[in-house]
């Protein structure tokens, strides 16, 4: 993949001279599902797949963006005078938004750049492929510039620029798992005070299976917005009975209590997803510590269950897919993963029943959907990197 992105810098930028090679990768998360910005638990990890650039500075002000996964679009130009969101600047608005964000941090970007992007996530599978290009855009910036900030700040300015440079009010999760990855762990994430640790996930004889839906996302961002604003309701009608920060500060029990002061039975259930499904992430990160994989999966069932009924963020497309996967013998454990409304499941598989479920959920999926679902076995990879 170097040698591609290299070659391809030269082909579009003239030549290789001071460029640098980079990567960032995806994430898949196996538990703790919108609870990150409810002060909740998750249980991300970083994948080997992700977003590979090459960047070199210039002499003026110019951006210069060139990716190779949208190469219609061919090279988009800006400056570092042109920050501002703009539709007609496309996926550059990922990289913008990071250019920005260091600025308001106090850290300006002195001159501009020319970077070229090679992902090799599926798209909007809800891989997170927008916080991976953050996240190395970050990371060049401060090889290149030599900014003082952690790879803990990188996740919390990609957030940053994800929130209010391109208007998604998403938590920390996605950038924070790409950021710290940590080969074969998964990270335990405490998304109230972000202490974390990291925990082996060896899946003897069983491997990691993502499902990709290959549903559009369109409308999901929005909903995504709604669902925040509902828990935001519910959370400020349980302060008026409880003192509570987040709803990550309650146990099932207290929650059951106290749930009453929800002024609405849909309200109840966004909670209670909150509430339940923090529940479920430390208790299924106890399960592996024991080595209870068989615990572990049944949680994750547990947790699809919830997304569709309470927090309602499945759709027919990813039922189908988790659904089919729970009858397939050897699959451990199978829940939608990301933010929803579409893009990805992610399975627990024993090896060998690996090519059934790819042919009896792709299937399935084919007859009820009309349109087929992608699979890879992924692998648990670390954080980014220079090539
Ligand atoms: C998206 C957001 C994350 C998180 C998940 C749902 O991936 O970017 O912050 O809220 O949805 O768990």
């Amino acid at each position: 993949m170097k040698e591609k992105v290299l070659e391809k810098f030269a082909e579009i930028f003239g030549n290789t001279d001071g460029v640098k090679a980079y990567f960032a990768p995806g994430r898949v998360n196996l538990i703790g599902e919108h609870t990150d910005y409810n002060g909740g638990h998750v249980f991300p990890c970083a994948l080997t797949i992700g977003t590979y650039g090459a960047a070199r500075k210039r002499e003026d002000n110019k951006l210069r963006f060139y990716s190779m996964n949208f190469e219609k679009l061919g090279v988009i130009e800006s400056s570092l005078e042109e920050l501002q969101p703009d539709k007609g600047a496309d996926w550059t608005n990922y990289p913008k938004g990071v250019i920005w964000a260091f600025g308001e941090r106090g850290m300006k970007v002195p001159c501009g750049m020319d970077l070229l992007l090679c992902g090799n996530i599926p798209n909007g599978s809800g891989l997170s492929s927008s916080a991976s290009v953050e996240v190395l855009t970050g990371f060049i910036l401060r090889d290149m510039f030599g900014f003082e900030v952690t790879n803990q700040d990188l996740a919390l300015i990609g957030q940053f620029s994800e929130n209010k440079y391109n208007g998604v009010n998403c938590g920390i999760m996605d950038q924070f798992a790409i950021a710290m990855g940590k080969k074969d762990h998964a990270i335990f994430l405490d998304t109230a005070d972000l202490s974390y640790t990291y925990a082996p996930v060896l899946l003897e004889g069983a491997k990691i299976v993502i499902a990709c839906s290959n549903k559009k996302r369109g409308l999901g961002d929005s909903k995504y917005n709604e669902r925040r604003s509902e828990c935001e309701e519910a959370l400020a009608e349980l302060q008026k009975v409880k003192e509570i920060r987040t709803l990550g500060e309650l146990s099932e029990q207290e929650f059951e209590e106290s749930k009453d002061a929800i002024g609405s039975s849909v309200r109840v259930r966004r909670a209670r997803h909150a509430v339940y499904e923090n529940q479920r992430t430390v208790k299924a990160v106890q399960a592996l510590k024991e080595n209870d994989i068989t615990l572990f999966g049944q949680l994750m069932n547990a947790s699809h269950v919830s997304l569709r009924d309470d927090y309602e963020v499945t759709g027919i497309e990813l039922d189908t897919l988790v659904e089919e996967a729970w009858n397939v013998e050897g699959v451990i454990g199978s829940r939608m993963t990301g933010a929803g409304f579409g893009g990805c499941t992610v399975s627990i598989v024993k090896d060998q029943a690996i090519p059934a479920f790819i042919e009896k959920v792709g299937t399935a999926y084919q007859e009820k959907i009309g349109y087929a679902a992608d699979f890879y076995v992924v692998e648990i990879g670390g954080g980014p990197t220079v090539l």
